[in-house]
């Protein structure tokens, strides 16, 4: 399903996103926050397919927050039982679609209910090879690197050995190169605690969509966008990118 070479047409190997802006989108419908994130679900599941139709090979998204036991109460296990939802209508067609799915983030917070659901996802999809997706669920960039920090100790890693190519095999996404592009929905500019350590050198990309919104076409955009840049990591300009500096 993976175009040819993606990167060579300017797709990120890994896209990274915090979905924002279903309460705000709910709320111009006189609906209730819940009714946004059930869209926001819907387009979660279009975002998946796009990404697979463009070759992306990880996508990450960020679905609930470490901060976000803030909210009210019924907003918060409306959201959690988004998830028990989600993964019974969605999992058996992800799963058909190559989809592995993963899931970032602490899960001694979460019920036994959900923490079974995260767990069934990953088991189904733990042979697929396609699009790796992973879930950022009760997940905080501060808490990544803590939790990296304490099972490198456990591990008796020594102070001299705890390099950043060893702390990052501790880190939840060890399995994925660094994310490509950061794309936030919503129209805030800030990174709310999102992959502090993995996000060094993303291109970031904001748009004032609110999720539930985002298409397609608003993908595309960002993609050609990122395209246009001249990731130059700390170095200097090799002639080959073509970004908005040329
Ligand atoms: C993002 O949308 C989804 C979650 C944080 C779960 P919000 O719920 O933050 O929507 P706004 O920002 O209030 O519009
Ligand atoms: C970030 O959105 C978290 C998720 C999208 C899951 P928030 O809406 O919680 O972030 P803030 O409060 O605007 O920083
Ligand atoms: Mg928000």
């Amino acid at each position: 399903m993976a175009l040819a070479s993606p990167e060579a047409a300017g797709v990120p190997r890994h896209v990274a996103i915090v979905m924002d802006g279903n309460g705000r989108w709910a709320r111009k419908r006189f609906m209730p926050r819940i009714f946004g994130h059930k869209y926001g679900m819907e387009t979660v599941v279009r975002v998946i397919d796009h990404c697979q139709k463009r070759g992306v090979e990880y996508l990450t998204v960020y679905a609930f927050s470490s901060e976000n036991w803030k909210r009210p109460e019924d907003e918060v296990s409306g959201l959690m039982n988004l998830v028990l939802v989600g993964i019974s209508k969605y999992l058996a067609k992800l799963a058909s679609r190559g989809v592995r799915i993963h899931v970032a983030g602490d899960r001694s917070k979460v019920s036994e209910r959900v923490r079974q659901a995260w767990h069934e996802a990953e088991e189904h999809t733990r042979h697929n090879t396609g699009l790796h997706v992973t879930v950022a669920f009760n997940y905080g960039g501060r808490w990544d690197i803590v939790q990296a920090c304490q099972r490198a100790l456990a591990d008796g890693v020594a102070p001299e050995a705890l390099s950043e190519e060893a702390l990052s095999r501790y880190m939840a996404l060890s399995y994925a190169p660094d994310p490509d592009l950061f794309i936030r929905t919503g129209g805030e500019v800030r990174i709310s605690n999102f992959l502090l350590w993995q996000l060094a050198y993303a291109e970031l990309y904001f748009t004032d969509c609110l999720w539930p919104d985002f298409d397609e076409h608003e993908l595309d955009q960002a993609f050609a966008d990122y395209a246009r840049r001249d990731r130059r990591f700390g170095g200097v300009k090799t002639g080959a990118a073509s970004g908005p500096s040329a």
